[in-house]
């Protein structure tokens, strides 16, 4: 590692009052309020992003972990001091929690860099955090390490393994389908999330867990332990003790982990554990930290040649629990480490060669399938490109019906979430399972945030006679942990003028997985007078958080970031 020697402890970044010492005087005796001894304020400091909340279920037993974290921090000669920032639990939060994933990540930054500490223990889980927490850390700079709050245990209903939150939609299908009964559905909703942790299949949060790991932001074979599970208090720990090592040799920091090198690892195994579509966001995101540029072209180059190696729901059969089991993400490294970039740093100072060096005792090739015999040949997502989505579109392949990858189809059109929860199940809705659903004004700057409404309900009429799956498109998203034909992230989106906008009920659609291709069939003079017509429908927010949002955020293709804090593309 670089910089030995680097670490200020409380010393770092005086408040500014015109005397230094003064303001060392004053900290140190302000701290001495806290209980700290001289001893213990001499140390390095290791502060810890710590978030848990009211409103964050799967940062439950965040409490544990912290002490867990201190305990390593103090064993290796650190002072360790936690820290609140904002918390974003996922179904808590209105409109959807991607519009705050930015506030977080601003309050992360800002704390790392404004408060004294000479390294950084991020504490993440739900969705939206961990993407946040790597966004701030890599805009701060300092060395900063994640552990992330692992997945939940299954539940068991008659004698099925249930876990949020697939199967939270495959029983909400039934229910519309009218095959379980309102009683049964009220069970269920007690017995699919029944353990403190993330979501238990591949959705967006172990997605993302398993791809911090693979950049290198965290430690070894972490990203799959269960929440509730002694190895992941044994993780924080040994998490701790690394950041009190990184606090005194001032390194690596994010900038030396997180390179276009260790994005293209990240990228691999997204393609390859057939991950959530929203980890595309997140990563082009937190690479746009520091100036490496995600183009989907990219995507689609490393999706033609990267394999799908793992079984897990929601696109195969088994959880995350069976994933730590069978040999974790270390196990789908080793399998892919002839398409990684092996000298890629990691936090602990090792490259991912070096990492990979270490065997591994045991993979069930039931969950994780060797390198020459995948599930499949290609990786799970592909960015679709075409009239329809001049700066692209997302459909998750892996989790979709390859019947429906190359057809054309009439528009059944929903200009808003309102418009699509009053029409959809209306009887007299002039829809048949041949047609695509098009939903628009959902994407970033739509008044509601570009929420998880890309999983558009297969309309009730249809449902009840037996109908799983459509084509669905929108600029929308979709969550990690649904399936479907769904094209997401249509960018340019419709509240920004993108062509999704000049849908009409009746136009025709071409889909084409093979080509790679999402069309509008309809001619461009035609496409000219709808344009002309376009009224902007939403009121654009005049004040707060809200204001800065809409007038400062990316489209999908940039992550949803805001413009401002994006840095300079690395040439
Ligand atoms: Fe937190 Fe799913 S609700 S990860």
């Amino acid at each position: 590692m670089t910089n030995k020697g680097k670490a200020e402890g409380f010393a770092r970044g005086l408040t500014n009052y015109g005397d230094r010492d003064f303001a060392l005087y004053l900290r140190k005796s302000f701290a001495k309020s806290m209980g700290y001894s001289d001893e213990a304020l001499a140390k390095p400091v290791v502060g810890i992003a710590y978030t848990p909340s009211g409103f964050n279920n799967c940062h439950r037993h965040f409490p544990e972990m912290l002490e867990a974290v201190k305990r390593g921090v103090l064993a290796s000669g650190g002072l360790p001091v936690e820290f609140p920032t904002v918390s974003l639990g996922e179904v808590f939060l209105n409109p959807t929690s991607l519009m705050f994933r930015n506030l977080m990540s601003m309050d992360t930054e800002e704390m790392i860099r404004a408060q004294p500490m000479d390294s950084v223990v991020l504490m993440g889980g739900c969705d939206k955090t961990v993407p946040a927490q790597l966004m701030g850390a890599a805009s701060a700079g300092r060395p900063a390490v994640q552990i992330v709050a692992g997945p939940m245990m299954t539940g068991r209903h008659k004698g099925e393994r249930l876990g949020a939150c697939t199967d939270c939609r495959r029983f909400w299908g039934s229910f519309r389908a009218g095959s379980i009964s309102e009683e049964e559905i009220n069970v269920v909703e007690g017995r699919l999330a029944t353990t403190a942790g993330t979501c238990a299949v591949m959705g967006t949060a172990s997605t993302m867990a398993c791809l911090t790991e693979a950049l290198g932001m965290s430690l070894p074979g972490t990203a799959a332990i269960p929440a509730v599970h002694a190895d992941r208090l044994r993780a924080a720990e040994a998490t701790g003790a690394l950041a009190a090592r990184m606090a005194v040799e001032g390194g690596p920091t994010p900038d030396q982990i997180i390179t276009r090198a260790s994005v293209e690892n990240a990228l691999r195994v997204l393609l390859a554990i057939g991950g959530s579509t929203n980890a595309i966001i997140h990563l082009t995101a937190v690479a746009g930290r520091l100036g490496i540029e995600i183009d989907l072209p990219w995507l689609n180059r490393l999706s033609d040649e990267t394999p799908v190696l793992v079984n897990l729901k929601p696109v195969g059969k088994h959880y995350m629990e069976d994933l730590y089991a069978g040999g974790g993400l270390g196990a789908i490294l080793r399998e892919l480490k002839p398409l990684l970039n092996l000298d890629c740093m990691t936090v602990t100072g090792e490259t991912l060669g070096q990492r990979l060096e270490a065997p591994i005792d045991h993979v069930d090739r039931e969950i994780i399938s060797s390198y020459d015999n995948p599930l499949e040949p290609q990786g799970g997502l592909v960015a679709l490109f075409g009239s329809l989505a001049p700066r692209g579109a997302i459909l998750k392949r892996s989790a979709a019906d390859a019947s429906l990858f190359e057809k054309e189809g009439r528009a059944v059109v929903f200009n808003s979430l309102e418009d699509l929860s009053e029409r959809i199940d209306d009887p007299d809705l002039d829809v048949t399972a041949d047609d695509f659903l098009v939903l628009q004004n959902a994407g970033p700057t739509s008044p509601s945030g570009m929420p998880e409404a890309g999983y558009l309900p297969i309309p009730k009429k249809l449902a009840r006679a037996g109908v799983k799956d459509m084509v669905r498109i929108s600029d929308a998203r979709m969550s990690g942990t649904a399936f479907g034909t769904i094209v997401l992230h249509v960018a340019p989106e419709a509240a920004a003028g993108g062509p999704l906008a000049l849908v009409r009920n009746g136009d025709r659609i071409r889909l084409s997985v093979k080509n790679k291709r999402i069309d509008l069939l309809v001619p461009e003079d035609e496409l000219a007078r709808r344009r002309e017509e376009l009224v902007p429908t939403a009121v654009r927010p005049k004040r707060g958080y809200a204001k800065l949002y809409a007038d400062t955020v990316t489209q999908a293709d940039q992550g949803c970031d805001f413009d401002f804090l994006r840095a300079e593309p690395q040439s």
